[in-house]
């Protein structure tokens, strides 16, 4: 079959890796992609939300399916806009529709339905302009640090943690006077939990599901999780704290519910759910949903899987995930991932990046990556994941981190403590 791959980060890159191993693929292609997914498929200079470009290229080159790698084209109903396409509808969508999307899309959504079918999360009040007097008097039965959402997409920044209860008002009247556009029009107050975080990705067809490995990403710039937040530095699975019994609550509590959950509402949920968990003394809460695979979780969790990739997407498309195999490798997994000099402030572009030749026993995932007059060169903020596979977190760690050293930009820069948590 021909698959597209919608998206151009690490994310895609790893999912291309894996998805191009599989014998059920005539032709890959990657929308818009990076330079390393150009070296293993077909990118195609169309953006992830331009619907209209899409169709022509599924429809040029026989897409039989469409997997999409970010939220933003979901959240914008990329799903929905091939099934109302006569031409398109037949073609499976391995991402949520508008409405499943949602999750994602809208944190009082999330909120609602988790209070609605009983999945363990924070206490919380939605604010608005209109009830902002409640939304301070709850504030104000919270303790500190105090947690305000923006409702909608903010890209990763719509969370502030504050520990000033004067603070937290301000900021609260900040974003309700659109602080993030509209997506803070409408701002989650949230009870803050303390405890330690782990990623968990479920593949479903609506019905069924299979979980894939559990990881834990690291998101702040510095050592020891300290600086400003990032798209993500590295990632590491298996996650040792989400052993079988705290799994075991993960599957009673949040999946089933969730998947129960969405039956109910009449959402047909076909694609990945990723539960941002925290473990509360071994308890789980949801932190968030996502409605795709996680970013640089990806590209540490897609070595583990052993089994292949596209005869579960088939699953997911067909219906019948069960009748589907996932089998996992043993080995830890890990991915470190090398960032401009800056990030996540300003930072150069079209760096020559040289040496990747010399990269062995990891693999490399390329994200902020270019050619330009035959030479790579940086593109982005992430620039290029090194993930290896290990008998132990510190033996992968370890070739990760003896790979990177190799790979030589100005201004490269990586942590150096994954796991140090763990
Ligand atoms: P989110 O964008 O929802 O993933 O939030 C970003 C980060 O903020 C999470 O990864 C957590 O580290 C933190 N966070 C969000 N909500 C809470 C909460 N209720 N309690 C503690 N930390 C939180
Ligand atoms: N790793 C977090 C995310 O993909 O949102």
């Amino acid at each position: 079959m021909n698959l597209l791959i919608i998206g151009s980060g690490g994310r895609e890159h790893a999912l291309a890796w894996k998805i191009k191993q599989s014998n059920k693929i005539d032709n890959l292609f990657v929308a818009p992609g990076n330079a390393g997914t150009a070296d293993i498929a077909t990118n195609l200079p169309i953006g992830v939300s331009d619907f209209e470009a899409i169709k022509k290229a599924v429809l040029e080159n026989d897409i039989n399916m469409v997997l999409v790698g970010p939220e933003v084209p979901l959240v914008e109903g990329i799903h929905n806009f091939f099934l109302a396409d006569n031409q398109l509808k037949s073609i499976p969508v391995i991402g949520p529709d508008k409405e499943g999307a949602q999750l994602e899309g809208s944190k009082d959504f999330a909120k609602a339905f988790m209070a609605k079918y009983d999945i363990p999360t924070a206490k919380y009040f939605t604010a608005t302009s209109e009830n902002l007097e409640e939304g301070i008097a709850f504030l104000k039965t919270m303790q500190a640090p105090y947690v305000l959402k923006a409702d909608g997409l903010a890209a990763g920044k719509g969370v502030l943690i504050i520990e000033d209860l004067a603070e937290a008002e301000n900021q609260l009247r900040e974003m309700l006077g659109g602080m993030f556009g509209a997506a803070s029009a409408k701002v989650v107050i949230e009870e803050f939990l303390s405890g330690v975080e782990c990623s968990v990705f479920v593949m479903t067809d609506g019905k069924n599901y299979k979980v894939l490995p559990e990881a834990k990403d690291y998101k702040r710039i510095g050592e020891g999780d300290t600086g400003l937040n990032t798209g993500g530095m590295g990632a590491i699975t298996p996650v040792p704290f989400a052993n079988e019994e705290f799994m075991a609550k993960v599957e009673e509590r949040v999946i089933k519910r969730t998947i129960d959950g969405l039956q109910q509402e009449n959402i047909k949920y076909k694609g990945f759910i990723f539960l941002g968990l925290i473990s509360v003394k071994g308890e789980p809460y949801v932190i968030e949903y996502n409605v795709r695979m996680g970013d640089p979780e990806t590209e540490a969790v897609m070595l583990r899987v052993k089994s292949d990739f596209v005869e579960l997407l088939e699953g997911i498309a067909e219906e019948n995930l069960n009748e589907r195999t996932l089998e996992f490798d043993e080995r830890t997994a890990c991915t470190v991932f090398l960032v401009s000099g800056g990030y996540p402030g300003d930072y150069q572009k079209n760096i020559p990046m040289t040496n990747l030749e010399e990269v062995n026993n990891s693999i490399l995932f390329h994200a902020g990556t270019t050619v330009k007059d035959n030479q790579l060169v940086t593109a982005g903020g992430r620039v290029i994941a090194v993930s290896s596979y290990g008998e132990s977190m510190e033996a992968a760690l370890k070739q990760s981190y003896e790979n990177a050293a190799k790979i030589k930009y100005e201004g490269v820069y990586y942590r150096k403590d994954l796991g140090f948590d763990l």
